[in-house]
């Protein structure tokens, strides 16, 4: 959604605090700003678009002063203008926000009513008149900030200065993340703990409903029923460097290339590779009793899931239930007491994803979670937590969590299978060994890349793109079209193979090309005869299959990819990285910005 940034510091705030929103970037670039508080005034420079716009205005028009806030801004409430970016001020505070302040209409009517008058058309600006009106009623700074949350409804991280008090930002948590960073004399608060990595490795997180005082050289949090609560200082692991694009163009291209490096991280954790098993750690629950697994997730990391239905299906003959979770959470699912509910998320902070959990944590589910941050809400809220161990993935187009959200689930489906007595030792160790082949068999499917980057030049002029696939194919045709939609905004579609002739062939002329995924599986000649379909249309088909798949495709592919051969149950990594690789070069050859695409965010903390 929006990323935030506090800092307290004993040198200029504003630079900090710029480089941090750097880091907080894919999180929102519609618009950004930065309020500091210098001779007890309160100053800001915001500026409409990316941050770069920011960098120049500071430049320009320096912004001195040792505490201040910044925010960079995935628009909710009204157009990304530089009217709207945070900070908004009122004649005493400046605030910066992320998520949604529901009954903000409500509160800007009374506010009105009593005289504030309001120049942006955002929620957040009522945060900033109402602490203003209990100002005016004599409370104390952090007073009035405690009043005024206490009536913000819906989801919301706040960061807080006032005019004349330059040792003070407070920061309140309802719903979206917030981090403490704890330095030598200087205190930082920050959307993510990422954000604050190269000022301080020591970080605490809020709690929902917590507000924090938070001083150069103390922090004080009271929580939601008013108690002061200690919440700790923990050493955060993260790198810096971490979050740096290497030799690369794009975050987007580094994440797809450092996939055989962290799958190796991913496996390395899951498996004994002695004897050759899975072992996942202490699991609260019996594997073998629960009576049926729902997962939820949204976007990529329910494709991630879609293909995990398949495993779980066929090698633990569980039945597995996977939902959207913005739709899951309304649909009122009706679940056997015992189930397990599992959850995936890169970010572990999506709203809709996060309202499905609290949904089965309270219909006498079992919650685990599959997370690329464990400190997430979602992974501090789950009985247990299986972490996909990516590292940072900044690109808003997720690649990397994608494929290590499927080591996971593939490692979890092989130890459900294991524990109900569904597969033998044998089949164990020749899938624990598939999953181990992995990352060296993707480094070699990453060797396409060139003859990808050609062909996206023919591509990047298309208008509709159609993917197909069976079996483990279908998800991740559907991944394939949605990375493709994301950064290229050229309409992309996925379909399940079969499917094609009842509607989407329709679609099929000369100008389409069709991106059809064919192992040489059992579903292979099936698959053929839907590309033959596609063919006798007109259709222009990239051929993505192994050698013996392209064998027998002869010449009617207009254009043939190959992937390594490979047992068919890892095949879904495998074929992930053409279909990444293509959408990644056709935004590259079209121009669109492949890490901040337009209208999206990485992480979306609202519903
Ligand atoms: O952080 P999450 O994994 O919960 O995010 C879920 C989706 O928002 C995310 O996968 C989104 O679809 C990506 N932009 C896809 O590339």
């Amino acid at each position: 959604m929006c990323g935030i940034v506090g800092v307290i510091g004993k040198s200029e705030a504003s630079p900090v605090i710029f480089e941090a929103l750097k880091r907080l970037e894919y999180r929102g670039y519609d618009s950004a700003g930065i309020a500091t508080v210098e001779n007890g005034q309160i100053d800001r420079r915001r500026v409409e678009g990316k941050l770069n716009n920011l960098g120049d205005a500071l430049t320009t028009s320096p912004l001195p002063g040792k505490i201040g806030i910044g925010h960079t801004r995935w628009a909710t409430h009204g157009a990304p203008t530089e009217q709207n970016a945070h900070p908004h001020v009122s004649s005493h505070v400046a605030v910066v926000h992320n998520g949604i302040i529901e009954n903000f209409r409500d509160l800007r009517n009374e506010l009105e009513a009593g005289g504030h008058t309001f120049a942006s058309e955002t929620d957040t600006e009522v945060v900033a008149h109402l602490v203003t009106a209990y100002l005016q009623e004599g409370k104390s700074h952090f007073e009035a900030a405690r009043l005024a949350v206490a009536r913000l409804e819906g989801a919301f991280a706040l960061g807080i200065i006032f005019q004349g008090e330059e040792d003070l930002i407070v920061g309140a948590r309802h719903g979206p993340p917030l981090a403490i960073g704890e330095g030598d004399g200087e205190m930082y608060l920050g959307s993510d703990a990422f954000a604050l990595a190269p000022m301080t490795n020591r970080v605490c997180y809020l709690e929902d409903g917590d507000c924090a005082e938070i001083r150069h050289d103390a922090v004080t949090i009271i929580d939601a029923d008013g108690n002061q609560v200690e919440r700790p200082f923990t050493i955060m692991m993260a790198s810096a460097q971490l979050v740096d694009k290497g030799n690369h163009r794009h975050f987007m291209a580094k994440e797809i290339h450092e996939q055989p490096e962290v799958l190796g991280h991913t496996i390395s954790a899951y498996a004994d590779p002695l004897q050759e098993t899975i072992y996942l750690g202490r699991v609260p629950f019996d594997l073998a009793a629960v009576p049926k697994i729902t997962i939820s997730a949204c976007g990529t990391a329910f494709y991630a899931a879609m293909v995990a239905k398949y495993w779980f299906e066929q090698l633990a003959r569980v039945s597995v239930e996977i939902d959207i979770a913005s739709e899951f959470r309304y649909r009122e699912a009706a679940m056997p007491e015992g189930g397990l509910a599992i959850f995936v998320s890169q970010s572990g902070e999506t709203a809709d994803t996060l309202a499905a959990l609290r949904y089965c944590a309270q219909n006498g589910q079992h919650v685990a979670s599959i997370v690329n941050v464990v400190e997430s809400t979602i992974g501090r809220e789950s009985e247990v937590v299986f972490p996909i161990h990516a590292g940072p993935e900044i690109g808003v187009a997720s690649t990397k969590a994608f494929t290590c959200q499927l080591m996971v689930l593939a490692a979890l489906a092989i130890a459900t299978a294991r524990a109900r007595k569904t597969i033998d030792d044998e089949t164990e160790t020749r899938l624990v060994r598939a999953l181990t082949s992995v990352p060296r068999l993707t480094t070699e499917t990453l060797g396409v890349a060139g003859q990808i980057e050609a062909l996206a030049h023919d591509l990047a002029s298309t208008r509709d793109i159609l993917y197909f696939g069976r079996g483990l194919q279908y998800p991740i045709a559907l991944e394939g079209a949605l990375k493709l939609k994301e950064i290229s905004y050229i309409h992309a579609e996925g379909y399940a193979g079969g499917e094609l002739k009842h509607g989407p062939i329709a679609l099929i002329d000369e100008q389409v090309p069709v991106i059809v995924i064919a192992p040489y599986d059992r579903l292979f000649d099936k698959t053929m005869s839907n590309m033959q379909e596609v063919i006798a249309r007109g259709g222009r088909v990239v051929f993505m299959s192994d050698d013996k798949g392209l064998d027998h495709v002869g010449n009617d592919a207009w254009a043939k990819i190959r992937v390594p051969e490979a047992d068919p149950f890892i095949s879904p990594f495998l074929y992930t990285i053409p279909v990444q690789l293509l959408a990644y070069y056709t935004a590259v050859a079209k121009g669109t910005d492949a890490d901040q695409p337009r209208n999206l965010a990485k992480s979306v903390t609202v519903e």
